[in-house]
């Protein structure tokens, strides 16, 4: 069993796939930060191309990560909540079907078994939502406790980032400042 940073026990993880999007999730870890949460982001490694990680480093005060640790690097803290946005069709399946090939799966995998929550905020095109493996994902991911957010297809513009955070376990009144948030 792996041991648990208290400091930072109470960190949200906003894993950011590779979606058009998802050069706007600043808006995301805005929100978060204004709702009381200290955010770590991590990148998929298809993601980077898509992000300013100078800016979101700025943003949260913390490197963002894409890759799994050295062996010798010491193991980070556990989340206490993890938000995925823009949520990928790839990322979304190899989720429900158990893949860990980035550090952002590799923290999905053991989320659930984990109990730690998850929040999914899909931007996947129609043609992409209607693929049998897609709905079957998203319902494995439901059955399993985690919270599958019905908006596909997110434009470039209006994507409801704020849907995310409102969603997450005992933050529906946000705007709490500090402390660690309830789950
Ligand atoms: C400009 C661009 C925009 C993309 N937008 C999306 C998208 O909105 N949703 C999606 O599922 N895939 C999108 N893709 C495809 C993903 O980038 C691709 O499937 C990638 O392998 C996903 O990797 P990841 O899930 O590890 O982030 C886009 C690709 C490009 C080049």
């Amino acid at each position: 069993m792996g041991v648990v940073g208290v400091a930072d026990e109470g960190v949200l993880y906003v894993i950011v796939c590779a979606a058009g999007v998802a050069g706007g999730v600043g808006e995301l870890v805005a929100g978060a930060r204004e709702a009381g949460w200290e955010v770590q982001v991590v990148a998929t490694p298809a993601a980077l191309e898509f992000l300013d990680v100078v800016a979101l480093e700025r943003l949260t005060g913390r490197a963002v990560r894409s890759r799994y640790r050295r062996p010798s690097e010491p193991k980070p803290p556990r989340p206490g909540a993890i938000i995925v946005a823009p949520a990928t069709f790839n990322t979304i399946n190899k989720f429900a079907a158990g893949i860990a090939d980035t550090y952002a799966l590799g923290l999905l995998a053991e989320a659930p078994g984990l109990g730690i929550p998850v929040v999914v905020l899909p931007c996947v095109s129609d043609a992409l939502v209607s693929r049998a493996a897609y709905r079957r994902s998203v319902a494995e991911l439901r059955a399993e406790g985690v919270r599958v957010l019905s908006v596909d297809d997110g434009g470039a513009e209006g994507f409801p980032w704020g849907a995310a955070v409102a969603a997450l376990p005992g933050m529906r009144d946000s705007g709490r400042r500090g402390g660690r948030p309830s789950r």
